[in-house]
């Protein structure tokens, strides 16, 4: 009975779907979750004098973080808050204007989600962006009705008010992308239609209280001048200044770690992954040696990948590092095991365990820093605790001890990836760490299908070390989301030279995508295929035959276990 309700539980939830490095961190917060300690939110990193800020009013659209990215994009720092957020958690941001975002619902239905009073009240400028538009319509008097024809994919969009300073920049007609099927039968009182589509007469709407309506998307790569337009609305209507950059980021992130952390003491996982290089290096250039990062060899990683991430930071940037050669204990501990949630738990559990041992050695810890990403604070905030939904598929993982009550130090708990990667080059990281394809915190263990062994494992260094070289050589490495090798467990029958063989079969894999959560298999030139097949068969003893995955995510997963 036990054995059954654990198997259910290790099979609701393992797959980890935006940060490299999250499967540590995971680990960690559920350990001090374990031992007691509540997580102690971060502190602001962005200072109060020059504050300004867009906020998205969040109605649930597939894209309203892309909005977010889009107004960062233009130097001006953006927040996406759930429409039911109250404006006390607003205010300190210093708001200049407000952006509705899509969503699912109908306007015109009853219990429709709508926008906050504040954001009519406060008298700042507001866009509202297809659901969005339909809100305020319907909020501030007009009416909305269901379209009788659904408009969806490009239109033209053709400019009325050319004068209007949302248009600044943009030609008198240019494409657009609309995805609704309700309509604006009716503008509130006050306002005018500023431009046309061929089924949309009121595609945007404006009035002299600086309030806007779109009825496309422009935050889309389908709408080309959709970048203009919110930067026209940022600039143009809001009156920002533009003090969003990397530079400034640095700068304040380093004085605001200095603060919270005082004379106390860090430590980091390290993993050699974006994030956690990114933090590593942030804090280390606020704080130096108050930072100690430890970095557990589980065994299960890449060919030169140890060497790798401890040149960079250990010779070049000069860090403090525990390193751990724990690669015995993992391999003693895996041993028999085939199923792949059980390798993901007993992996789980022994990282627990060597980090807590390593961390005592350092005496008395007070931060324990974690690469905590924009999109992982938005999705734990919309669905409670991270940590604590995945405490069900790890229940049993020992925590560290009471005693050491660390608060958390998260200085990218802002940031979308492209702004870690971009912090990272700005810090002198190398392109290689900060370009990282994502590695799953079990590494190689569940590329190897069935029992891990060392020579299964150095089967597998090889092969995905001619895989990657290849794919490197011909550039395509930043283009593919993930690329990698997998042993799996059939053996099949070859022939070289005289003899015959009987050796593993290789699986290539290699995918794009955006997020992780869909993935399509990258279109390989043949090629390559062939150089990368030939290589492995003829480099690496016990291989006999190579094979492309060409599934896609969904149904498959981009990970074989
Ligand atoms: P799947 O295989 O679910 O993978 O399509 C989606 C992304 O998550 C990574 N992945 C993991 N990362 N611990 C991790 O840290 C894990 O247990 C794990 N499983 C999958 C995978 O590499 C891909 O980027």
């Amino acid at each position: 009975m036990a054995k059954k309700k654990l198997k259910q539980t290790l099979n609701d939830s393992h797959r980890v779907a935006t940060s490299d490095d999250i499967e540590v961190s995971t680990y960690l917060e559920i350990a001090k979750e374990i031992g007691g300690e509540q997580p102690v939110a971060a502190k602001e990193a962005i200072p109060e004098a020059e504050r300004e800020a867009i906020i998205v009013i969040d109605f649930g659209s597939q894209y309203s973080m892309l909005i977010a990215r889009r107004v960062r994009e233009c130097q001006v720092y953006c927040e996406l808050v759930s429409y039911d957020t109250p404006w006390e958690k607003i205010a300190p941001l210093n708001p200049k204007g407000f952006i509705l975002s899509g969503g699912p619902a109908s306007a015109h239905e009853p219990g429709a989600p709508l926008a906050p009073a504040y954001i009519y009240e406060s008298r700042l400028p507001i866009l509202g962006i297809c659901y969005g538009m339909q809100v305020l319509t319907q909020q501030l008097g007009g009416r909305v009705a269901p379209g009788t024809k659904h408009e969806y994919g490009h239109a033209i969009l053709h400019l009325s008010e050319v004068d209007s300073p949302l248009f600044a920049d943009l030609p008198a007609s240019t494409p657009v992308w609309m995805s609704h099927a309700d309509r604006i039968e009716e503008m509130p009182p006050g306002f005018t239609s500023l431009a046309h589509t061929e089924n949309s007469p009121i595609a945007v709407m404006g009035n002299k209280a600086r309030i806007f309506g779109l009825q496309f998307h422009p935050e889309v790569a389908h709408t080309p001048e959709g970048k203009t337009i919110l930067k026209n609305f940022v600039y143009r209507i809001c009156g920002c200044q533009g003090n969003w950059t990397i530079g400034n980021f640095i700068d304040e992130s380093i004085s605001s770690i200095k603060e919270q952390v005082g004379k106390g003491k860090v430590v980091n996982a390290l993993s050699g992954g974006v994030d956690s290089s990114v933090v590593a290096t942030l804090i280390h250039r606020a704080i130096g040696d108050q930072l100690t990062c430890i970095f557990v060899n589980h065994g299960l990683l890449r060919r030169e990948e140890v060497e790798r991430t401890f040149n960079v930071f250990r010779l070049n940037l000069g860090m403090n590092i525990i390193y751990v050669d724990a690669s015995k204990r993992f391999l003693d501990c895996l041993k028999g095991i085939t199923d792949p949630e059980m390798k993901r738990k007993i992996i789980g559990e022994a990282f627990i365990k060597v980090f807590e041992k390593e961390a005592k050695k350092i005496g008395k810890v007070d931060f324990l820093a974690q690469g905590t990403l924009y999109p992982d604070v938005i999705e734990s905030a919309s669905s409670g605790s991270k940590a604590s939904a995945k405490i069900k598929t790890h229940h049993n993982v020992g925590g560290l001890p009471a005693k050491m009550t660390l608060q958390l130090l998260e200085p990218l708990r802002h940031l979308f990836k492209d702004e870690v990667r971009q912090v990272g080059l700005a810090l002198g990281l190398p392109e290689e760490m900060v370009w990282r394809q994502p590695f799953p915190g079990p590494g190689l263990a569940i590329r190897i299908i069935g029992e891990v062994t060392e020579e299964k494992l150095e089967i597998l260094r090889s092969a995905d070390y001619i895989l990657m070289n290849e794919i490197k050589k011909a550039k395509l490495y930043r283009q593919l989301w993930q690329s990698f090798a997998v042993l799996t467990d059939v053996k099949s029958v070859g022939v070289m030279g005289d003899y015959r063989t009987y050796g593993y079969l290789v699986a290539a894999r290699a995918v794009t995508s955006d997020d992780a959560m869909t993935a399509d298999w990258a279109r390989l030139p043949y090629d390559i295929l062939a150089r990368i097949s030939n290589r492995i068969v003829n480099e690496v003893p016990g291989v006999n035959r190579v094979v492309y995955d060409i599934t896609s995510k969904p149904p498959s997963t981009i990970e074989w276990e």
